[in-house]
């Protein structure tokens, strides 16, 4: 056989063997690179943006920054014809943005890339030669890979970061969690998270629980939580029929409702975000109507509180960011700055002042009636002397201060104060550390 005869025979084999591996047809790839005009329109955190094709309305994914050059792949929901503003629902980057030039691209062996321009990959959903013949972003905002009988080798919804759109959930086993963004400026995780954990849904700043709901379904010891899902239950009402938005939460006895209260119209283009300061909203998009396509259809740590229904709502003082760095909050209003000296008028600037690690050089100092964020959905320790909670408190460097309930004994050690509530039970006791001056 002549040299140039198996050089064809060579691609002759190479190209067909290509081909049958090949199993996004051509039509179906694609590489967006991130260049040209920014968009001209208002989205959420006020970003430059350029949108990319694929668009399924009022879903469109495009590139966004908040920063010079840090550029985050995101779903934006929302159209322009709306006049309203536009805001992300899902994004596949966060803290690990891409430049100039970066590409999204889906190539024929179905893998889905986010890579800077030199090369370096950003994100990937791993289904190369898993089957994927195609991708698509459906109605509801999720995004799909899906292989030739049409089901989803890969799904958006598997991998929420801050946001639940409807129909999206959040599973033991799957997705269990959503962590809130930074700022506006940084797209990066938060201090903040909702979690699904096997026998409640809670609420965290950091490692310090602030909500925790109260499934009484939950305490039989025989039953988990296998999964929650943001969704819409039709429900009559003075023989109308309405959509309710409601968590539901299956168990392995059966269901459980986090019932969020609301009678709205068709609100299937809504979502469930976990916010920057750390509370919960719940947002609704309207279809074809101008300036005010969103409703904010509920906020679970507000103002109006329903009474004792704990576990679809909270005050705005049970929020740890709520009086910032510290102060104390009544009635939803930050209500002063304790001191060693008394407690004066609250502003942001209310702080305390680092203790220093070694012993003798801090003391504490006493504030009645008031609970730290956490005491209220925590059981702390106990039941323990005071003294002991005290010395536990010393000995920690990184403690700021300590609660306890003299009634119950029991003991929380918080490393940071933020805001504290006041309770009016005198049983209920801080001790602030202090620096000896
Ligand atoms: C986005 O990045 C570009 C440079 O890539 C920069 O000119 C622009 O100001 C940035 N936008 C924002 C909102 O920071
Ligand atoms: C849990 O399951 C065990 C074994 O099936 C049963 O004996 C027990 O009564 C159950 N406990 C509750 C609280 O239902
Ligand atoms: C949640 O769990 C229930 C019971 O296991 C199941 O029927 C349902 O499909 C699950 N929902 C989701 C969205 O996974
Ligand atoms: C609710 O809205 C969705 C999405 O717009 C639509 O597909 C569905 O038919 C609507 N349902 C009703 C009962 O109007
Ligand atoms: C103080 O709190 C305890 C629970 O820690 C409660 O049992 C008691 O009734 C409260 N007292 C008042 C006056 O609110």
């Amino acid at each position: 056989m002549s040299s140039s005869l198996s050089l064809i025979l060579f691609f002759f084999i190479f190209r067909s063997f290509s081909i049958s591996d090949a199993i996004v047809s051509p039509a179906d790839t694609f590489q967006y690179v991130n260049q040209g005009n920014f968009g001209e329109f208002d989205s959420e955190y006020a970003p430059n943006y350029r949108p990319l094709p694929p668009f399924t309305s009022p879903f469109q994914l495009c590139f966004y920054n908040t920063t010079a050059g840090a550029y985050t792949l995101g779903l934006r929901m929302g159209t322009r014809r709306d006049e309203s503003i536009m805001r992300w629902v899902w994004e596949a980057n966060r803290g690990n943005p891409v430049g100039e030039d970066a590409t999204f691209s889906l190539g024929s062996d179905g893998n889905l890339v986010l890579a800077d321009g030199d090369g370096r990959i950003a994100w990937q959903t791993n289904t190369a030669n898993k089957g994927v013949v195609g991708f698509a972003i459906l109605s509801n905002g999720n995004i799909v890979l899906r292989d030739s009988k049409g089901s989803f080798v890969w799904q958006s919804f598997d991998s929420p970061t801050d946001t639940l759109l409807f129909g999206q959930s959040l599973k033991i086993g799957g997705p269990t969690k959503l962590v809130s963004r930074a700022s506006t400026t940084n797209n990066v995780n938060g201090v903040y998270s909702f979690v699904l954990e096997p026998k409640r849904l809670g609420l965290y700043y950091k490692n310090m629980l602030y909500w925790a709901s109260t499934f009484t379904e939950l305490n039989n010891p025989n039953v988990t939580l296998v999964n929650a899902t943001l969704e819409i239950q039709e429900t009559e009402y003075e023989e109308n029929y309405f959509n309710s938005l409601q968590c539901r939460l299956s168990n392995s006895g059966g269901q459980a409702y986090l019932d969020f209260n609301l009678l709205r119209y068709n609100s299937t283009l809504s979502y469930l975000r976990l916010g920057i300061d750390g509370n919960l909203r719940l947002y609704s998009y309207r279809r074809n109507v101008r300036f005010s396509s969103w409703s904010l259809l509920f906020t679970f740590f507000d103002r109006t509180v329903i009474p004792n229904r704990r576990d679809i709502n909270e005050d705005e003082c049970q929020l740890p960011d709520r009086c910032g760095k510290f102060g104390l909050c009544e009635d939803n209003q930050c209500v002063g700055c304790p001191s060693p000296t008394g407690v004066f008028a609250w502003s942001k600037d209310c702080n305390v002042k680092s203790p220093p690690c070694k012993a003798g050089g801090f003391r504490y100092y006493q504030l009645k009636g008031v609970d730290h964020f956490t005491v209220k959905y925590s059981p702390g320790t106990g039941p323990v002397k005071q003294k002991d909670c005290e010395s536990k408190c010393s000995k920690d460097c990184k403690c700021m201060g300590y609660f306890y309930h003299t009634d119950r004994s029991r003991c929380w050690i918080a490393n940071e104060l933020k805001t504290l509530t006041r309770v009016g039970n005198s049983t209920h006791l801080a001790y602030v550390k202090t620096p000896i001056q």
